[in-house]
């Protein structure tokens, strides 16, 4: 199927989807119908990735920040994203995947929300993947959210901030539970985070392609993988530690 090392699958992938926009310019069509095209990739993508034995897939579908787009582009992605969840609730259940949403949620129309948590809800006890679904998400937010929690904790006194680590800090965020990404690709030639996983992202490798995202196929996610296993994700320790010479 792949030259990959099965052994090394990064358990986490996070992608930006970038470059609808250009896609749909490139071949004279409107801008919905490079998100129509988009959404392909992302069944190409979560069915491969599904295939290749990623457990976490995490897709930026809407920024905090799309709400500023026109209004008509706004509601095409809300359609398209309550089609995709009614259309592929089957391929989940068929396929063992299990559905999550990280993000403002509150903020999406009232029928986005009720099918994004009806598809949570059926498929909740899936279990060989996740798919997380990135929406009306921001870092910042994200972040901001948890402190402002941890700070009403403590003023309740149920918390002690002096016991606050790493660890628990990253039990506030959206993503309570998940680990956090290996790989993080970016499609479309840009570099940038925009916004996206900043506390998780740590130590995530970064992958970039010029690819547009309607373009993605198995074939860029699988050299974004063979790139990540020719890595040395080294986590602030010199290689000699790594390999075990120095302790
Ligand atoms: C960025 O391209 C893409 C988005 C803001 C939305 C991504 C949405 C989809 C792929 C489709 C719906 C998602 C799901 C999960 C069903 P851009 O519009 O910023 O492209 P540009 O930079 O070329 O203008």
């Amino acid at each position: 199927m792949s030259d990959l090392d099965n052994k090394s699958i990064p358990a986490h992938i996070a992608v930006i989807m970038d470059g609808n926009g250009r896609w749909a310019k490139q071949h004279a069509l409107g801008r919905i119908a490079g998100h129509k095209k988009g959404v392909e990739a992302v069944r190409e993508t979560v069915t491969a990735c599904r295939e290749l034995g990623v457990r976490y897939l995490t897709l930026y579908a809407f920024s905090s920040e799309n709400w500023d787009r026109p209004a008509r582009e706004v509601k095409s992605l809300m359609g398209l994203l309550e089609k995709f969840l009614k259309m592929e609730l089957k391929t989940m259940l068929d396929r063992d995947i299990r559905l999550l949403a990280i993000g403002n949620c509150g903020t999406l129309p009232e029928n986005v929300l009720k099918t994004l948590n009806e598809v949570i809800s059926k498929t909740q006890g899936n279990s060989a993947m996740t798919l997380i679904l990135a929406l009306s998400y921001g870092g910042r937010d994200e972040i901001l959210e948890a402190v402002r929690k941890i700070a009403r904790e403590a003023a309740e006194g149920k918390i002690d901030p002096g016991d606050l680590n790493k660890e628990a800090f990253s039990d506030y965020l959206y993503t309570e539970g998940i680990p956090d990404p290996d790989l993080l690709i970016r499609t479309s030639g840009e570099h940038r985070i925009s916004n996206f996983l900043l506390w998780q992202t740590a130590y995530t490798e970064f992958y970039f392609t010029d690819v547009l995202w309607p373009d993605f196929r198995k074939k860029d996610l699988i050299a974004a993988i063979r790139d990540y296993q020719g890595r040395e994700r080294r986590f602030g320790k010199t290689s000699d530690q790594l390999l075990g010479d120095i302790p």
